[in-house]
């Protein structure tokens, strides 16, 4: 597989940063994770506007790679080059404030961020979806911005491991009492027929999928509030399914050894997975339909 790395291609066993690197030191960078169906980037603008906050948090002037039109020219590069110009993929990014001598605050300005960039095949986990998926709860201990989408994941990674250990999927972070997000994806019950998830505050990333399924759900006349599930309403949900990037929507039907619902995939996460599966294969069709793709995802 091919890499990008500050401006060249290279083979990404050869892609390497210094030791001083900030990301590498004190985890000071931020990341996206695009889908890639067909060569093209699913919410491409998106992606990138929550990338562009991102780093206007961290302070991190935006670098090339930060427009459009470079960023597509990168990630088409790499999946040509890495033969991913057909079925699916992922296209991942990551900034940082780059290489300097180890100090907390910001090194000089001027510093130039390190960028890093690169795909990978990606198959879809329709096997667990038709069956449904379990999951395991973990206390969010997370820090107060989980807004931002930075390389500091060490909660995430030990929660999923923790989650992994337990043969479930997804670890769903609980804070207070409250279902907040997955470690790689958002979250969202059904209770009493409304799909419920965390409004997007400070304590959950404003995950890219979330926004298209609440938009499809909204469309389909779906009920929904952005109030969390909480610990108590989790034997009264009807469904309960993950939503992210590598995830689409999957239906959770266990947590630890509490049941889900019926127990199977229920009818809301099944219609929601349909109808994204739909839109994200008319916004990004196969090349011999070229410009299809820039209609359906405007609309
Ligand atoms: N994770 N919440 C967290 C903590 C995430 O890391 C992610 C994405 C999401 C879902 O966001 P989106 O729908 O924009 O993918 C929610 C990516 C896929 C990852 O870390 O691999």
């Amino acid at each position: 597989m091919l890499a990008y790395l500050n401006g060249q291609f290279l083979p990404r066993s050869a892609a390497t940063v210094p030791v001083d690197d900030r990301g590498f030191i004190f985890g000071d960078g931020v990341y996206e994770v695009w889908r890639v169906i067909n060569g093209r980037l699913f919410e491409s603008e998106r992606h990138l506007a929550r990338l562009t906050r991102g780093l206007g948090e961290l302070r991190i002037s935006p670098p090339e790679i930060a427009r459009a039109d470079v960023l597509e020219r990168v990630a088409d590069h790499l999946l040509n080059e890495s033969d991913l110009k057909e079925g699916e993929a992922t296209f991942y990014l990551e900034i940082t404030r780059g290489v300097a001598p180890r100090t907390h605050q910001f090194p000089p300005a001027g510093t130039p961020p390190t960028v890093y960039a690169t795909v990978n095949r990606f198959n879809p986990p329709e096997d667990v979806r038709s069956r449904g998926a379990t999951a395991a709860t973990v206390p969010d201990v997370r820090w107060l911005r989980c807004d931002i989408k930075t390389v500091q994941l060490l909660p995430n990674v030990l929660a999923k491991q923790a989650a992994a250990e337990r043969g479930a999927i997804e670890a769903i972070f609980v804070r207070d009492g409250v279902v907040t997000e997955g470690s790689h994806t958002n979250v969202m019950g059904v209770l009493d027929g409304v799909i419920r998830t965390h409004p997007t505050d400070n304590l959950v990333l404003p995950g890219i999928t979330r926004a298209v399924v609440l938009e499809i759900a909204k469309r389909l006349n779906m009920s929904v509030s952005e109030e969390p599930v909480t610990v108590p309403d989790v034997p009264r949900l009807e469904e309960l399914f993950l939503v992210g990037t590598t995830s689409d929507v999957m239906p959770i039907i266990r947590i630890h050894d509490h049941v889900i619902g019926s127990g199977r995939p229920g009818p809301i996460a099944r219609q929601l997975f349909t109808e994204l599966r739909r839109y994200m294969d008319t916004s990004c069709p196969p090349s011999d339909h070229a410009g299809a793709g820039a209609v359906s995802a405007s609309q």
